[in-house]
């Protein structure tokens, strides 16, 4: 790589993680790639381009949600708590939360330092007095939250369906360890509120992953661009078609990138190939009916005591309660 290109930011330096994924996903039958590669710079814009979609109906229900029942939502959760998100937080639904729960401190996790540095200053700057501590780090392992606010209760808050890009065991996991983190038994007992998109008709969920501007398309075909970019990647992205795909059996949007054709190229020199109609797997969008999203919390160590929808059922919000451990039965 030349160093003029390094500065001209037309090349990045190559993420260690990001190359054993992408060569290791492409290796792998079937082909599959993590979802959390579509966020670089280009990625994370087309992915707010999305939630201003019209066929994209999960962001302006949960935001809308979040507005009109904050006042439920503060009176069960009380004031005081340090609010937690998992994720460095979006500039809308953040503030809802925390304008609603009069929070002791605010407190970002995030693995990316850049977007958790920036978006924590506009967060700053928007609640004077409010302590904002962010925390780097990857909140799939159980984090040790700073010494000053591990006294206070604490709401963690994950919204956006983010929960549904991992399989079941995953999510359970993740709960978990959400709930090592936020000290289950810390005076006054952890909270979580978090959203989970519904199972529906199958056309709406398809037409919201494969919407008529083609802006879906283009998140997802980023991903080859990354690669040819950060990888020195040769290839054709013309050759391969987006293609999202309801799973019923596991309740799930997948979504696809199809070759188009046969398609030979290489990555940092290594040649891969691809035959025609074969596919490399790059998302799940997992879905969860009433009972399935209150078993999932069940077994992640979460007591649902609150529920939320909007009136279509589309998109729902659940409060839960650090599970008090209990001999069975
Ligand atoms: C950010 C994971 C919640 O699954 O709906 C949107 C990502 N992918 N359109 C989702 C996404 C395609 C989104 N999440």
């Amino acid at each position: 790589m030349l160093k003029q290109e390094i500065e001209d930011g037309t090349r990045s330096f190559a993420d260690p993680a990001f190359r054993a994924d992408v060569i290791d996903g492409l290796t792998r039958r079937p082909r599959a790639i993590p979802a959390r590669w579509f966020y670089d710079r280009r990625g994370s814009e087309l992915f707010e381009a999305i939630t201003e979609l019209p066929e994209y109906y999960p962001t302006r229900t949960e935001t809308a949600l979040l507005k009109e029942k904050a006042g439920e939502i503060a009176a069960l959760v009380g004031p005081g708590r340090a609010v937690v998100e998992f994720g460095s937080g979006s500039s809308t639904k953040t503030p809802i939360v925390l304008e609603a729960v009069a929070p002791s401190a605010y407190v970002p996790i995030d693995i990316s330092g850049d977007f958790l540095r920036e978006s924590s200053k506009a967060l700053a700057a928007r609640f004077p007095g409010l302590p904002v501590v962010p925390v780097e780090g990857d909140f799939l392992q159980p984090i040790k939250l700073p010494a000053g606010i591990a006294a206070a209760p604490k709401l963690g808050f994950f919204p956006g369906s983010t929960i549904g890009n991992m399989i079941p065991l995953s999510s359970a996991d993740l709960l978990r360890a959400m709930r090592a983190s936020l000290g289950a038994e810390s005076n006054g007992g952890a909270m979580l509120l978090i959203g989970m998109d519904r199972i529906k008709d199958v056309a709406v969920l398809e037409r919201a992953y494969d919407d008529a501007a083609g802006i879906t398309a283009a998140f997802n075909l980023n991903l080859l661009e990354r690669i040819n970019r950060e990888l020195d990647g040769t290839i054709p992205v013309e050759a391969f078609r987006h293609r999202a795909i309801w799973n019923d059996d596991r309740a799930r949007i997948e979504m696809h990138l199809e070759a188009r054709e046969d398609v030979t190229f290489t990555i940092e020199g290594r040649p891969f190939s691809i035959a025609a109609g074969e596919t490399i797997h790059t998302e799940n969008s997992h879905k969860y009916g009433p009972r399935d999203a209150r078993i999932l919390l069940r077994a992640g160590g979460w007591t649902p005591i609150a529920e939320w929808t909007d009136p279509e059922d589309q998109f729902a919000l659940y409060l839960a309660e650090a599970q008090a451990p209990r001999p069975a039965p």
